[in-house]
């Protein structure tokens, strides 16, 4: 079957839409958990998507991968993507192992770009799992991409993304070359923000 065809499949999407109500699920209820042990609302939004075919179709072929069922469950980990915003970036390590801890969860990579950022400035912390979903009958295992942003990181991933991401004039003009200044100011004003937290919470 042709991948376009399968990606308008019932089936198809019913399994994704699953993947993403378990993983909410999950992440709603470990914000309970930090934001009753914490006195405070620790994951302020949420969000998801299942890739568009344009979107998969582009990334297949910068990937080197055919366009395919097969190919496309072997080559991209962020069919379905689900993302938590929350205001410090240590509470977002704390989801993070949470989120690790899960008995039923597969783990299958990390990706830690707020220790290290990517080169256009990009940080965030990416989780590649898989959730099992029965459907048919059948067990079977989704990728799903969870990334894991401050408010400031959100800010600034939308802002590049709707100016240049995947776009060729990151070097044109100094664009990139400004977006990534304002990717360190908003570092700077995550951890000073983070700081302060601590401050008063030491009062
Ligand atoms: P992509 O082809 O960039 O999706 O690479 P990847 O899926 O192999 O992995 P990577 O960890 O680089 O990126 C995963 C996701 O992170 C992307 O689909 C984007 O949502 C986000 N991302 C990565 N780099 C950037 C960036 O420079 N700017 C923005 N706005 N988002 C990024
Ligand atoms: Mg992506």
């Amino acid at each position: 079957m042709e991948l376009k065809d399968y990606l308008k499949q019932e089936g198809f999407i019913v399994k994704c839409q699953y993947g993403i109500s378990l993983m909410n699920a999950k992440l709603q209820m470990i914000n309970a958990e930090l934001s009753m042990r914490k006195g405070r609302n620790v994951i302020h939004s949420y969000s998801s998507r299942i890739k568009s075919y344009d979107s998969l179709a582009a990334k297949l072929k910068r990937k080197g991968g055919k366009e395919n069922v097969i190919e496309m469950e072997e080559y991209i980990n962020d069919v379905v993507g689900v993302r938590a915003v929350c205001t410090y970036t240590d509470d977002l390590y704390q989801i993070a192992e949470m989120l690790c801890a899960q008995r039923d969860l597969r783990l299958l990579k990390k990706k830690d770009y707020i220790k290290n950022p990517k080169k256009s400035g990009y940080r965030s912390f990416h989780l590649i799992f898989q959730v099992p979903v029965t459907f048919q009958e059948e067990v079977q295992w989704i990728k799903i991409e969870v990334q894991l942003r401050t408010g400031a990181m959100d800010y600034w991933a939308e802002l590049d993304y709707q100016l240049q991401y995947k776009k060729e004039n990151r070097e044109a003009k100094n664009i990139g070359k400004e977006l990534k200044e304002y990717a360190n100011a908003i570092e700077q004003i995550d951890s000073k923000v983070l700081e302060l937290r601590k401050r008063i919470e030491a009062i």
